[in-house]
């Protein structure tokens, strides 16, 4: 039986520890898929396409990984997608309590979808997109904390809206 997980998240833009966890979850995995969130309330910096390329650049020719976008409930996509589990990275404790909120509730919604975590790399404790896309803006380098081709369109996108 092949095992499906679902990675969702709002990627914007994908960072090393995102890339970590991918990487990993496809030792314990046969597919993951991507889940990149449409949240009405988050004003993105980078579109759903733009995200989805950002994706795939830095895994090119992973043919047990797909990338995709959803739009509601995790857990309506999770089970429109066949997949009993949902992979979420943890990085400090300020992580742990929205994580645990949010597993609760969706388990409460079906209790037949497990959510899994993976502890992020020490390397990667402290990278995140809001804080990637905080410095960047501000012309600080991300190297560390992101892919190069992210890197450049982290500038490319700082620059045309700072035209
Ligand atoms: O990368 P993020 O922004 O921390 O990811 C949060 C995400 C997308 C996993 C979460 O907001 C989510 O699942 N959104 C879909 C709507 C939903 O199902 N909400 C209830 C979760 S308890």
């Amino acid at each position: 039986m092949s095992r499906t997980a679902i990675y969702p998240g709002s990627f914007d833009p994908l960072t090393y520890g995102h890339v970590s966890i991918i990487e990993r979850g496809l030792r314990v995995f046969d597919e993951i898929i991507v889940g990149i969130a449409i949240n009405v309330r988050k004003q993105p910096l980078f579109t759903v396409s733009e995200r989805t390329e950002l994706i795939e650049r830095s895994f090119p020719g992973e043919s047990r990984l797909k990338i995709d976008s959803f739009e509601g409930l995790l857990i309506d996509y999770a089970n429109t997608r066949g997949s009993q589990v949902i992979l979420r990275g943890l990085r400090a404790v300020s992580d742990f309590e929205y994580e645990l909120q949010m597993a609760n509730m969706n388990r409460k919604l079906d209790d037949t979808i497990e959510t899994m975590f993976m502890m992020t790399e020490e390397s990667h404790f402290y990278v995140s997109s809001g804080l990637v896309k905080e410095v960047a803006r501000f012309g600080g380098s991300v190297q560390d904390q992101v892919p190069d081709h992210v890197e450049e369109a982290l500038a490319e996108k700082f620059a045309a809206n700072n035209a």
